[in-house]
């Protein structure tokens, strides 16, 4: 093992000697994200797979391309399982991305153990139950809407809709209460936060655990019509160990918050700085198949997709995409916001916002192959009725200018903002 030295401040990394093969070109992505989309213009000029360092200067590969990642997330000898990762003996316990990368549940599982631990979450997630949610969304867009409205003066849409919605649809899915809800939150958001302090990441941790175990104790004590009773189920019947228990709580929790409360905000933010859209949306007729705020969710996934670089996925030899052969052990990264862009599937105008867009080819912003979003319905049927919900009620919404304008949220995986002040009436 070589030390590879780290700036000044940053976590020490030991990395065997591979490491210190990765290409001097690397680009050091920026863990607090302030462009995201002008960093992966640059790392385009590697072609559709560039080497990065992740914080700590960690060295991994970034797929960017449209066909490259398709390929990456279906390859025999790409992995989920971190043990497959040449540094991950020195990868300390609170680097800022810790908590994307040791977990234990169907994310970073493969083949059989994958199906495993992926069925009770299909189940939960089923279309039967989905649509039953419709209303119980509908009730809570529109409480939270008269909430806002209710605000003297700008508002923030962000605090007062797109993520207290995901969260309170989260509990119901869960069984969680309320007050539970609130203290899992900030465990979220610090979760997604590459740019987390490592007493902050090591705390997050413990507290995580803390709550979740806790959670699992009150549904044990009164079991309801919810996945956490399902998953306790499945332990009970053995066929989840206590930490996949725990771990596939929190993956629901984790995956289903911050990514939808992204889609919403970067779907309202779209419309509110694209007239021309907006008016497209709100005066086209509303008829089953062409519903137009379904394509503003699709446009919006596509053109900028909440999940931004998704941790992390291994190689067991070496991959050659293209022109690069990432060599075995190596990290490799998903980069979803750029695949949505790729000049040579989207054209020209790929980076163009245009919701009559009709895409050659499936989106790819909820993933594709064996880890294809399971919750990606429920996350759509939201998305849907608060943006129709929100036009319909406040036609004459703006963004308010006299607030400071909102920053991207501190994250190589959530590519959102961390607010957005508008004005409804
Ligand atoms: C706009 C919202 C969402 C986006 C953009 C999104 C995106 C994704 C992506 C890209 C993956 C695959 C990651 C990979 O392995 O490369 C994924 C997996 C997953 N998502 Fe979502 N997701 C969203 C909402 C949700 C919701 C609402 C839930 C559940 C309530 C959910 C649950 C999951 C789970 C459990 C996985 C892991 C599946 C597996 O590894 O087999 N997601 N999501």
């Amino acid at each position: 093992m070589s030390a590879r030295p780290s700036p000044p401040g940053r976590h020490a990394i030991d990395t065997p000697d591979t490491a210190t093969t990765h290409p001097a070109t690397a680009i050091r992505l920026d863990p607090a994200a302030p462009d995201h989309h002008g960093e992966i213009h640059r790392l385009r000029t590697h072609g559709p797979v560039a080497p990065v360092l992740l914080p700590g200067d960690v060295p991994a590969w970034a797929v960017l391309g449209d066909h490259a990642l398709r390929r990456v997330l279906t390859h025999p000898h790409v992995v989920k399982d971190y043990r497959a990762w040449n540094l991950w003996g020195g990868i300390p316990a609170d680097w800022p991305l810790i908590g994307m990368v040791k977990v234990d549940n169907a994310v970073t599982a493969d083949g059989p153990e994958h199906a495993r631990l992926r069925a009770p979450l299909r189940t939960a997630l089923n279309p039967r139950r989905i649509t039953a949610l419709q209303a119980h969304i509908r009730t809570l867009t529109d409480h939270l809407l008269d909430r806002a409205s209710h605000q003297p003066g700008p508002v923030d849409l962000r605090a007062h809709l797109a993520a207290p919605l995901p969260i309170a649809v989260l509990g119901h899915l869960l069984g969680i209460p309320d007050t539970e809800l609130q203290q899992l939150r900030p465990l979220v958001e610090s979760i997604f936060t590459s740019t987390a302090a490592p007493d902050e990441v090591t705390t997050t941790q413990h507290a995580i655990t803390e709550r979740l175990e806790h959670l699992v104790a009150l549904r044990r004590d009164r079991p309801g019509d919810d996945l956490t009773t399902d998953l306790i189920a499945h332990h009970d019947q053995g066929t989840l160990t206590h930490g996949e228990l725990i771990g596939s709580l929190w993956l629901t929790v984790a995956a289903g918050y911050e990514t939808t409360t992204g889609l919403i905000v970067n779907a309202i933010h779209a419309l509110l700085t694209h007239t021309d859209q907006r008016t497209l949306a709100t005066t086209a007729p509303r008829d089953g198949d062409s519903d137009p705020w379904a394509a503003v969710v699709t446009e919006t996934l596509r053109w900028n997709s909440p999940v931004g670089h998704f941790l992390m996925r291994y190689t067991t030899s070496d991959v050659t995409i293209g022109d690069t052969t990432i060599p075995t052990g190596d990290a490799v990264i998903a980069s979803y916001t750029a695949a949505g862009r790729d000049p040579l599937v989207h054209g020209d105008t790929a980076d163009r916002f245009d919701i009559t867009r009709r895409p050659a080819t499936t989106l790819l912003a909820f993933g594709h192959g064996p880890h294809l979003c399971p919750g990606a319905p429920l996350a759509r049927l939201q998305a849907r009725i608060c943006l129709r919900t929100l036009f319909a009620r406040f036609p004459h919404i703006t963004l308010d200018t006299t607030a400071p304008p909102p920053r991207p949220v501190p994250s190589l995986v959530a590519n959102t903002l961390d607010s957005l002040p508008v004005r409804l009436q």
